[in-house]
């Protein structure tokens, strides 16, 4: 069967793990290829390594300015051509206003909002006519916690700029799009939220609150459980081949935005 345009030759970031490395798979299930970014090359390799000849390893800091340039253009060569892009990387720091860290507020604008703008100014000119570009969002970006103030401006920031790249995009035949995936159960979420001035607890206290925090986040969502990678890929994959779909935010969130 062809593969719809979008989901042939991709390059997908953060594909060593969590969301991104759900993507990379689907798609090279399908008989898709992929080449996966991330900083940690082993990550990228074993992702690699379990997907001989349909996924690629390209290590890159998309932090680092100098870095990323040319990033598509390489995956390209590789590739021998690319249509679909999609922005998994991303990091979170939670911190309440009045505490927001420098680095940790410019860490995640720049790599939630300037990389993938870059990016998606690259991906006018590299994608193929019909491909795709997803961004991966966050319901953050719409509802806001206390202690997301940088992050859930980057998230939302992001959504905007899909909106203008997709309406640059639209004459060339490329797309852009975002979803905005509720609480996932990846590593991002298994990183223990401390009260200010606390000290990280270990042992058996550590594991009583992480069990605590998830069971909170759960809560969050009325279909009862947190997503998986592989809900958030789904939805992806579907949105890069959508050849009638641009500039649209996809919520994939087991009902969380519907709380009051
Ligand atoms: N999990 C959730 O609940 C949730 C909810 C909504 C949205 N999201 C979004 O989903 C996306 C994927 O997150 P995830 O849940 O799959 O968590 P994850 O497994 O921690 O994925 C984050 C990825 O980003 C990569 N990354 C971090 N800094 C990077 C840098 N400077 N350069 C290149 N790559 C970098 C990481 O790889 P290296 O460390 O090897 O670089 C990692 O593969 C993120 O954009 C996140 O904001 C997650």
């Amino acid at each position: 069967m062809k593969l719809p345009v979008g989901t042939r030759r991709v390059l997908v970031t953060g594909g060593g793990s969590g969301i991104g490395r759900a993507v990379a798979e689907r798609i090279a299930a399908d008989g898709g290829e992929v080449v996966v970014v991330g900083r940690r090359a082993e990550r990228l390799e074993a992702v690699r390594d379990a997907w001989p000849g349909r996924i690629h390893a390209l290590p890159c800091d998309l932090a680092d300015e100098a870095q990323r340039q040319g990033l598509l253009e390489r995956a390209r060569d590789l590739l021998g051509g690319l249509d679909g892009m999609v922005h998994s990387a991303g990091n979170v720091v939670h911190q309440a206003p009045g505490r927001i860290d420098e680095a940790a507020l410019r860490s995640q604008l720049e790599l939630n909002l300037v990389a993938p703008l870059r990016l998606g100014e690259e991906a006018l000119r590299v994608l193929e006519s019909g491909g795709g570009v997803v961004f991966v969002a966050s319901t953050l970006a719409f509802r806001p916690v206390r202690t997301s103030a940088a992050y859930s401006a980057a998230k939302a920031g992001l959504v905007a700029a899909m909106a203008s790249l997709a309406l640059e995009g639209a004459p060339r035949g490329v797309r852009f799009n975002a979803v905005a995936p509720g609480l996932v159960d990846t590593e991002m979420i298994h990183e223990l939220r401390l009260d200010p001035g606390e000290t990280m607890p270990t042992g058996v206290e550590y594991e009583e609150r992480l069990g605590a925090q998830l069971e909170a986040l759960r809560g969050l969502h009325p279909l009862g459980r947190l997503g998986k990678a592989e809900d958030v890929a789904a939805a992806v994959v579907h949105l890069l081949g959508a050849s009638w779909s641009t500039g649209t935010t996809l919520t994939i969130d087991g009902g969380l935005l519907l709380r009051e």
